[in-house]
Protein backbone atom coordinates (compact mmCIF):
# COMPACT_ATOMS: atom_id res chain seq x y z
CA UNK A 1 0.00 0.00 0.00
CA UNK A 2 1.42 3.03 -1.01
CA UNK A 3 2.25 6.08 1.81
CA UNK A 4 -0.90 8.51 1.43
CA UNK A 5 0.87 11.66 2.04
CA UNK A 6 2.87 12.48 -0.61
CA UNK A 7 -0.75 12.92 -2.84
CA UNK A 8 -2.83 14.45 -0.12
CA UNK A 9 -3.63 17.87 -0.07
CA UNK A 10 -3.50 20.36 2.61
CA UNK A 11 -0.71 21.21 5.34
CA UNK A 12 1.49 18.56 6.23
CA UNK A 13 2.91 18.64 9.86
CA UNK A 14 6.40 16.61 11.52
CA UNK A 15 7.69 17.00 14.45
CA UNK A 16 11.80 16.77 14.60
CA UNK A 17 13.47 15.99 17.60
CA UNK A 18 17.12 16.82 17.85
CA UNK A 19 16.29 20.03 15.69
CA UNK A 20 18.79 22.35 17.30
CA UNK A 21 21.81 21.27 15.32
CA UNK A 22 23.33 18.59 12.90
CA UNK A 23 21.09 16.04 11.43
CA UNK A 24 17.93 17.56 13.17
CA UNK A 25 18.39 20.85 12.25
CA UNK A 26 19.18 19.83 8.02
CA UNK A 27 16.04 17.68 8.43
CA UNK A 28 13.87 20.73 9.20
CA UNK A 29 15.36 22.41 6.29
CA UNK A 30 14.97 20.21 3.74
CA UNK A 31 10.99 19.53 5.60
CA UNK A 32 10.57 23.41 5.31
CA UNK A 33 11.63 23.80 1.33
CA UNK A 34 8.50 21.42 0.63
CA UNK A 35 6.29 23.41 2.86
CA UNK A 36 6.44 21.06 6.16
CA UNK A 37 4.85 23.02 9.18
CA UNK A 38 7.34 21.63 11.76
CA UNK A 39 7.78 21.48 15.40
CA UNK A 40 10.79 21.50 16.67
CA UNK A 41 12.27 20.24 20.03
CA UNK A 42 15.55 19.83 22.10
CA UNK A 43 16.94 21.43 24.93
CA UNK A 44 18.50 24.53 23.62
CA UNK A 45 16.05 27.36 23.24
CA UNK A 46 18.27 29.96 21.72
CA UNK A 47 19.33 27.42 18.95
CA UNK A 48 15.71 26.04 18.48
CA UNK A 49 14.36 29.14 18.13
CA UNK A 50 16.98 30.41 16.04
CA UNK A 51 16.09 27.14 13.69
CA UNK A 52 12.49 27.89 13.66
CA UNK A 53 12.82 31.83 12.60
CA UNK A 54 15.20 30.74 9.90
CA UNK A 55 13.05 27.98 8.27
CA UNK A 56 9.72 30.50 8.62
CA UNK A 57 11.49 33.52 7.21
CA UNK A 58 13.14 31.20 4.57
CA UNK A 59 10.10 28.98 3.67
CA UNK A 60 6.65 30.63 5.06
CA UNK A 61 6.08 27.45 6.86
CA UNK A 62 4.99 27.24 10.61
CA UNK A 63 7.58 26.37 12.72
CA UNK A 64 7.12 26.13 16.81
CA UNK A 65 10.33 25.43 19.13
CA UNK A 66 9.33 23.51 22.71
CA UNK A 67 12.58 23.61 25.10
CA UNK A 68 12.57 19.89 26.18
CA UNK A 69 15.19 17.43 27.88
CA UNK A 70 13.95 14.35 26.33
CA UNK A 71 15.83 12.23 28.94
CA UNK A 72 13.51 13.35 31.59
CA UNK A 73 11.09 10.83 32.95
CA UNK A 74 8.44 13.07 32.40
CA UNK A 75 9.27 14.52 29.04
CA UNK A 76 7.22 12.89 26.64
CA UNK A 77 4.17 13.59 28.71
CA UNK A 78 5.01 17.04 28.28
CA UNK A 79 5.55 17.11 24.50
CA UNK A 80 2.10 15.06 23.98
CA UNK A 81 0.29 17.69 26.34
CA UNK A 82 2.25 20.56 24.29
CA UNK A 83 1.26 19.18 21.26
CA UNK A 84 -2.47 18.98 22.00
CA UNK A 85 -2.76 22.11 23.30
CA UNK A 86 -1.48 23.15 19.91
CA UNK A 87 -3.68 21.25 17.96
CA UNK A 88 -0.64 19.61 16.18
CA UNK A 89 -1.07 16.20 15.03
CA UNK A 90 2.49 15.25 13.47
CA UNK A 91 1.84 13.20 10.12
CA UNK A 92 5.94 12.74 9.92
CA UNK A 93 7.58 12.09 13.36
CA UNK A 94 12.02 12.44 13.01
CA UNK A 95 13.71 11.33 15.91
CA UNK A 96 16.78 13.26 15.55
CA UNK A 97 17.89 13.72 19.31
CA UNK A 98 20.59 11.62 20.76
CA UNK A 99 23.99 11.38 21.71
CA UNK A 100 27.00 9.10 22.40
CA UNK A 101 29.67 8.56 24.75
CA UNK A 102 33.66 7.50 23.70
CA UNK A 103 35.42 5.34 26.45
CA UNK A 104 35.17 2.83 28.03
CA UNK A 105 31.83 1.59 29.96
CA UNK A 106 33.69 0.62 33.15
CA UNK A 107 35.44 4.48 32.81
CA UNK A 108 32.24 6.58 31.80
CA UNK A 109 29.87 7.97 34.07
CA UNK A 110 27.20 5.54 35.00
CA UNK A 111 24.62 8.11 35.14
CA UNK A 112 25.46 9.36 32.03
CA UNK A 113 25.37 6.34 30.09
CA UNK A 114 22.19 5.55 31.50
CA UNK A 115 20.59 9.06 30.36
CA UNK A 116 21.97 7.94 26.45
CA UNK A 117 20.14 5.18 27.07
CA UNK A 118 17.04 7.25 28.04
CA UNK A 119 17.25 9.51 25.59
CA UNK A 120 18.46 7.11 22.30
CA UNK A 121 15.91 4.29 23.90
CA UNK A 122 13.42 5.33 25.30
CA UNK A 123 12.48 8.86 24.43
CA UNK A 124 12.81 7.11 20.42
CA UNK A 125 10.30 4.54 21.10
CA UNK A 126 7.90 6.70 23.70
CA UNK A 127 7.38 8.81 20.93
CA UNK A 128 7.25 6.50 17.75
CA UNK A 129 4.86 4.25 20.23
CA UNK A 130 2.50 7.48 21.10
CA UNK A 131 2.47 8.94 17.42
CA UNK A 132 1.50 6.27 15.57
CA UNK A 133 -2.24 5.68 16.24
CA UNK A 134 -2.59 8.90 14.11
CA UNK A 135 -0.76 7.72 11.38
CA UNK A 136 -2.39 4.38 11.48
CA UNK A 137 -5.89 6.04 11.67
CA UNK A 138 -5.11 8.75 8.71
CA UNK A 139 -3.17 5.60 6.60
CA UNK A 140 -0.44 8.34 5.76
CA UNK A 141 2.69 9.30 7.10
CA UNK A 142 5.78 7.67 9.24
CA UNK A 143 8.90 7.60 11.12
CA UNK A 144 12.43 8.27 10.77
CA UNK A 145 14.28 6.82 13.50
CA UNK A 146 18.23 8.07 13.77
CA UNK A 147 20.20 4.71 14.14
CA UNK A 148 23.41 4.72 12.75
CA UNK A 149 26.18 1.76 11.33
CA UNK A 150 27.18 1.08 14.88
CA UNK A 151 23.36 -0.55 14.91
CA UNK A 152 24.91 -3.11 12.79
CA UNK A 153 27.79 -4.18 15.14
CA UNK A 154 29.42 -4.59 18.68
CA UNK A 155 30.66 -1.46 19.19
CA UNK A 156 33.94 -1.72 22.41
CA UNK A 157 34.90 1.49 23.44
CA UNK A 158 31.35 3.02 22.70
CA UNK A 159 29.35 0.10 23.98
CA UNK A 160 26.52 1.01 25.73
CA UNK A 161 25.99 3.96 22.18
CA UNK A 162 26.55 0.92 19.67
CA UNK A 163 23.63 -1.02 21.50
CA UNK A 164 21.37 1.86 22.04
CA UNK A 165 21.89 2.21 18.16
CA UNK A 166 20.67 -1.52 17.68
CA UNK A 167 17.60 -1.64 19.32
CA UNK A 168 16.78 1.43 17.30
CA UNK A 169 17.57 -0.60 14.17
CA UNK A 170 16.16 -3.60 15.21
CA UNK A 171 12.58 -1.66 16.41
CA UNK A 172 12.55 0.74 13.51
CA UNK A 173 13.12 -2.34 11.07
CA UNK A 174 10.18 -4.53 13.24
CA UNK A 175 7.69 -1.68 13.28
CA UNK A 176 8.14 -1.42 9.35
CA UNK A 177 7.02 -4.95 8.41
CA UNK A 178 4.20 -4.51 10.80
CA UNK A 179 2.62 -1.47 9.50
CA UNK A 180 3.76 -2.01 5.89
CA UNK A 181 -0.52 -2.68 5.17
CA UNK A 182 -1.40 0.46 7.06
CA UNK A 183 0.38 2.40 4.31
CA UNK A 184 3.22 4.11 6.50
CA UNK A 185 6.61 4.36 6.55
CA UNK A 186 9.13 3.43 8.66
CA UNK A 187 12.29 4.30 8.26
CA UNK A 188 15.78 3.91 9.93
CA UNK A 189 18.85 6.10 8.95
CA UNK A 190 22.29 4.80 9.51
CA UNK A 191 25.26 7.08 8.59
CA UNK A 192 28.62 6.76 9.27
CA UNK A 193 30.52 9.57 10.85
CA UNK A 194 28.84 12.78 10.14
CA UNK A 195 30.45 16.09 11.12
CA UNK A 196 28.32 17.80 13.76
CA UNK A 197 27.98 18.56 17.48
CA UNK A 198 28.41 14.47 18.38
CA UNK A 199 31.89 14.03 18.34
CA UNK A 200 32.67 16.67 21.45
CA UNK A 201 29.69 15.54 22.72
CA UNK A 202 30.62 12.02 22.87
CA UNK A 203 34.08 13.42 23.49
CA UNK A 204 35.25 11.52 20.68
CA UNK A 205 39.55 11.85 20.18
CA UNK A 206 41.12 11.56 17.39
CA UNK A 207 40.43 8.08 16.68
CA UNK A 208 40.95 5.96 13.74
CA UNK A 209 37.27 5.89 13.57
CA UNK A 210 37.44 9.99 12.84
CA UNK A 211 41.26 10.28 11.22
CA UNK A 212 40.58 6.73 8.20
CA UNK A 213 37.09 7.23 8.07
CA UNK A 214 35.23 9.61 5.54
CA UNK A 215 32.75 12.21 7.44
CA UNK A 216 29.10 13.05 5.75
CA UNK A 217 27.62 15.98 6.27
CA UNK A 218 24.51 16.80 8.08
CA UNK A 219 22.78 18.07 5.35
CA UNK A 220 23.61 15.39 2.79
CA UNK A 221 22.83 12.66 5.16
CA UNK A 222 19.23 14.23 5.83
CA UNK A 223 19.04 14.53 2.29
CA UNK A 224 19.47 10.65 1.56
CA UNK A 225 17.05 9.82 4.74
CA UNK A 226 14.36 11.82 3.31
CA UNK A 227 14.69 10.77 -0.51
CA UNK A 228 14.63 7.02 1.16
CA UNK A 229 11.77 7.76 3.38
CA UNK A 230 9.74 8.83 0.39
CA UNK A 231 11.03 5.51 -1.59
CA UNK A 232 9.49 3.52 1.48
CA UNK A 233 12.76 1.95 2.63
CA UNK A 234 12.81 0.55 5.98
CA UNK A 235 16.68 0.95 5.93
CA UNK A 236 18.54 3.84 4.64
CA UNK A 237 22.12 4.08 4.79
CA UNK A 238 23.66 7.02 3.51
CA UNK A 239 26.98 6.86 1.37
CA UNK A 240 28.92 3.90 -0.59
CA UNK A 241 31.74 3.80 2.36
CA UNK A 242 29.18 2.95 5.16
CA UNK A 243 26.93 0.19 2.69
CA UNK A 244 30.42 -1.62 2.57
CA UNK A 245 31.24 -1.38 5.91
CA UNK A 246 28.12 -2.94 7.01
CA UNK A 247 28.10 -5.53 4.14
CA UNK A 248 31.31 -6.34 5.66
CA UNK A 249 29.91 -6.81 8.96
CA UNK A 250 27.80 -9.39 7.73
CA UNK A 251 30.84 -11.52 6.54
CA UNK A 252 33.62 -11.22 9.31
CA UNK A 253 33.15 -13.43 12.37
CA UNK A 254 31.84 -11.22 15.35
CA UNK A 255 35.22 -11.86 16.88
CA UNK A 256 36.93 -10.14 14.13
CA UNK A 257 34.47 -7.25 13.97
CA UNK A 258 34.96 -6.67 17.87
CA UNK A 259 38.76 -6.41 17.33
CA UNK A 260 37.98 -3.81 14.59
CA UNK A 261 35.94 -1.85 16.76
CA UNK A 262 37.96 -1.56 19.02
CA UNK A 263 41.00 -0.26 16.78
CA UNK A 264 38.39 2.08 15.29
CA UNK A 265 36.89 3.66 18.79
CA UNK A 266 40.33 3.68 20.20
CA UNK A 267 39.83 1.62 22.69
CA UNK A 268 43.23 0.45 24.88
CA UNK A 269 42.90 -3.33 24.93
CA UNK A 270 44.14 -5.14 27.90
CA UNK A 271 46.30 -7.51 25.56
CA UNK A 272 48.23 -3.48 23.97
CA UNK A 273 51.29 -2.29 26.03
CA UNK A 274 50.03 0.68 28.43
CA UNK A 275 53.80 2.34 27.67
CA UNK A 276 55.70 2.08 24.42
CA UNK A 277 58.24 -0.80 24.86
CA UNK A 278 61.39 1.55 24.77
CA UNK A 279 59.51 4.19 27.97
CA UNK A 280 58.72 0.54 29.34
CA UNK A 281 62.59 -0.50 29.03
CA UNK A 282 63.49 2.52 30.52
CA UNK A 283 61.62 2.05 33.44
CA UNK A 284 62.54 -1.36 34.15
CA UNK A 285 66.00 -0.30 33.99
CA UNK A 286 65.49 2.67 36.16
CA UNK A 287 63.82 0.07 38.99
CA UNK A 288 66.37 -2.85 38.94
CA UNK A 289 69.19 -0.90 37.76
CA UNK A 290 70.48 -3.20 35.46
CA UNK A 291 70.35 -2.64 31.91
CA UNK A 292 66.51 -4.41 30.77
CA UNK A 293 67.24 -7.74 28.40
CA UNK A 294 65.21 -7.57 24.85
CA UNK A 295 62.41 -9.60 24.46
N1 LIG B 1 27.24 12.55 13.91
C1 LIG B 1 27.46 11.28 13.69
O1 LIG B 1 28.60 10.84 13.41
C2 LIG B 1 26.31 10.30 13.72
C3 LIG B 1 26.45 9.07 13.09
C4 LIG B 1 25.41 8.15 13.14
C5 LIG B 1 24.24 8.48 13.82
N2 LIG B 1 24.12 9.68 14.44
C6 LIG B 1 22.89 9.95 15.19
O2 LIG B 1 22.24 11.07 14.62
C7 LIG B 1 21.45 11.73 15.61
C8 LIG B 1 21.72 13.21 15.54
O3 LIG B 1 23.05 13.44 15.92
P1 LIG B 1 23.92 14.62 15.32
O4 LIG B 1 25.06 14.02 14.62
O5 LIG B 1 23.06 15.59 14.59
O6 LIG B 1 24.48 15.25 16.68
P2 LIG B 1 24.32 16.70 17.31
O7 LIG B 1 24.73 17.73 16.32
O8 LIG B 1 25.01 16.63 18.61
O9 LIG B 1 22.76 16.83 17.51
C9 LIG B 1 22.09 16.14 18.53
C10 LIG B 1 20.74 16.77 18.74
O10 LIG B 1 20.10 16.10 19.83
C11 LIG B 1 19.66 17.07 20.78
N3 LIG B 1 19.67 16.52 22.12
C12 LIG B 1 20.74 16.01 22.81
N4 LIG B 1 20.36 15.65 24.03
C13 LIG B 1 19.04 15.92 24.14
C14 LIG B 1 18.08 15.77 25.18
N5 LIG B 1 18.40 15.25 26.37
N6 LIG B 1 16.81 16.14 24.94
C15 LIG B 1 16.46 16.67 23.75
N7 LIG B 1 17.31 16.84 22.73
C16 LIG B 1 18.59 16.47 22.93
C17 LIG B 1 20.68 18.21 20.64
O11 LIG B 1 20.13 19.43 21.04
P3 LIG B 1 20.32 20.12 22.47
O12 LIG B 1 21.76 20.01 22.83
O13 LIG B 1 19.85 21.51 22.22
O14 LIG B 1 19.41 19.38 23.40
C18 LIG B 1 20.85 18.24 19.12
O15 LIG B 1 19.81 18.96 18.52
C19 LIG B 1 21.80 11.07 16.95
O16 LIG B 1 20.82 10.13 17.28
C20 LIG B 1 23.11 10.35 16.64
O17 LIG B 1 23.28 9.22 17.46
C21 LIG B 1 25.12 10.60 14.41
Amino acid sequence: MSNAIWTRTGPKRALVTGASGGIGEAFARILAEEGWDLFLVARREEELNRVAGVVHAEYGVQAQAFPLDLAQPQATDRLMQRLRARGFAPDVLINAAGFGLAGPATALPRERQLAMIDLNVRATTDLTLRLLPHMRAQKAGGVINLASTAAFMPGPGMAVYYATKAHVLSFTEALAAELQSDGLTISALCPGPVKTGFQATAGMRKTPLLRLLPMSSPGGVARDGWQGFKEGRAIIVPGLMNKLSIQATRLLPRAALRRINAFFTGLRTPSRPALPRKKAMEKKEAATGEPAEKA
